[in-house]
């Protein structure tokens, strides 16, 4: 009898203690009121008072920066984010539950905050939020995602590619303000930072700098307004744009400063330097393909190269003279050597005839009497000599008066056009080089 009572008692404890400890999240769900659609939890802030703002814990971390367009000025990234925060109404003691401390319901069980990235740019599909989110036996609920963000962020790109872009990716909500929703983040910006770092794994020509948050709390004045901002500071690997840009142009110039040295006779100069305008231009259409076309802050690159193009293409104008000048010598050259040999010659030939025919006409008349063969003979020869002799002096006065001229003009032209041309290189390239650097340094300092 005792044996059967003591039993019975047994048995009762144990449906007590099976109905109190319940081993199976059923038990739990059911103590939760989650079992039947219960949609109050569903559809509104979990509060048990209106007053009580929610306070939403945001994390953010970057996983890589897979795109940065300068044109449409967007930065496409991978992101994960957790958002917590308390619901009043699901709290249990995991003692009472066999130690359970974590459950994780679907997603559209339970009412989610609203918020949202001011920047984004990327397409409805970019977002994969987990089916599930998860409880804890304080009320905490955590929702989890991940996403392929697509960014919008103003770039200014005047030190191109030793630039350094600050993008901000604001968090808000949509329709609560900040009485009743509240915005923090939990962990600090430098290990925020340093995870990011550590996890990024694609990180292309971009380097993390920094990850700062800033919250912006409600002030008196400005109730609506709620913001958690993630400003991240990225810096280009400016490696390529050196090698494939800055170089190339460099080396154009010093090719065109090299090809004063060319021989002028055969136009081999000319078509030489209209050779590395083109090659310059090749590069100015790459160069147009990556920068926006802004008006304010136009990059340092593009002065660079458009003013050297502009030197080479001054410089081809310059070669352009000096070959014409060249020419305009020969062709002087050539024409007065030949006009004055014939005019000497008319003159010479008049000269005989008249003399000749005076000869036929009025020998007899005549101081020296001319009456052989043999005189006339050595008369013509005379007068041979005397042709040479004139023909001589004036070719050789004029080849010094105008030929010369041009060539010497074109001599100096050049010479007075690479030492100023010289000049103007250097300093440019000196401009530059402090433009770039004063700056980059600046704001490595920043
Ligand atoms: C579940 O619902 C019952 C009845 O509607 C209520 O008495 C109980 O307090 C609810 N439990 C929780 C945890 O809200
Ligand atoms: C709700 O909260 C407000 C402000 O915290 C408080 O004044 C009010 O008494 C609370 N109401 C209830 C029913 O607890
Ligand atoms: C949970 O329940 C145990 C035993 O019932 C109790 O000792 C403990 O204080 C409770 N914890 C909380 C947080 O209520
Ligand atoms: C509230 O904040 C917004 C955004 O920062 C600002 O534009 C607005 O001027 C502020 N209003 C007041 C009254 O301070």
């Amino acid at each position: 009898m005792s044996a059967l009572r003591t039993l019975a008692f047994l048995a009762l404890i144990g449906i007590a203690s099976s109905q109190t400890s319940d081993c199976s999240y059923g038990g739990l769900l059911n103590y939760l009121n989650l079992t039947s659609t219960n949609n109050v939890l569903e559809i509104t802030r979990p509060v048990k008072n209106w007053t009580t703002p929610t306070l939403v814990h945001l994390d953010m971390l970057l996983y890589g920066i897979l795109e940065v367009d300068e044109k449409s000025q967007t930065v496409t990234s991978h992101i994960w984010f957790q958002m917590r925060w308390q619901n009043e109404f699901l709290t249990w003691n995991s003692s009472d539950f066999c130690g359970i401390d974590m459950l994780t319901i679907p997603r559209s069980r339970l009412w989610i905050p609203d918020v949202t990235i001011q920047e984004d740019a990327s397409d409805s599909g970019s977002i994969q939020n987990s089916p599930l989110i998860t409880l804890i036996p304080s009320g905490s609920v955590l929702a989890k995602g991940i996403q392929r963000l697509t960014f919008t962020c103003q770039m200014n790109l005047f030190l191109f590619p030793f630039d350094i872009q600050h993008c901000s990716i604001t968090f808000t909500s949509m329709n609560y303000n900040g009485e009743t929703l509240k915005l923090a983040t939990t962990t600090s910006d430098t290990t925020l930072t340093s995870i990011s770092e550590r996890i990024m794994i694609t990180h292309g020509e971009w380097q993390l700098k920094t990850i700062e948050v800033f919250n912006y709390t409600p002030t008196q004045d400005n109730k609506s307004e709620i913001k958690l901002v993630y400003m991240i500071k990225i810096m280009r690997k400016p490696m390529l744009y050196v090698i494939n840009l800055i170089i190339p142009l460099l080396y154009f110039l010093v090719l065109d400063l090299a090809s004063f040295f060319i021989n002028e006779a055969r136009g081999e100069k000319l078509s030489f330097k209209v050779t590395i305008l083109l090659s310059i231009s090749v590069l100015l259409l790459i160069l147009q393909d990556m920068l926006p076309s802004t008006e304010v802050n136009l990059p340092i690159i593009a002065t660079y190269s458009v003013t050297i193009f502009t030197l080479v293409g001054i410089s081809v104008l310059e070669a352009i003279l000096v070959s014409f000048l060249m020419e305009l010598d020969d062709y002087c050259g050539k024409k007065t050597q030949s006009s004055v040999k014939t005019q000497v010659e008319i003159q010479l030939e008049a000269d005989y005839h008249q003399e000749h025919v005076e000869v036929e006409e009025k020998g007899q008349v005549n101081p020296v009497p001319l009456n052989s063969q043999s005189d006339h003979n050595l008369l013509r020869l005379i007068l041979e000599e005397v042709k040479a002799a004139r023909q001589e002096a004036g070719s050789q006065d004029k080849d010094k008066r105008k030929p010369g001229r041009y060539k010497r003009l074109a001599e100096i032209t050049d010479s007075v056009f690479f030492v100023l041309y010289l000049l103007t290189v250097i300093i440019f390239l000196i401009y530059m080089y402090i433009l770039w650097c004063e700056n980059c340094i600046a704001n490595d300092n920043h």
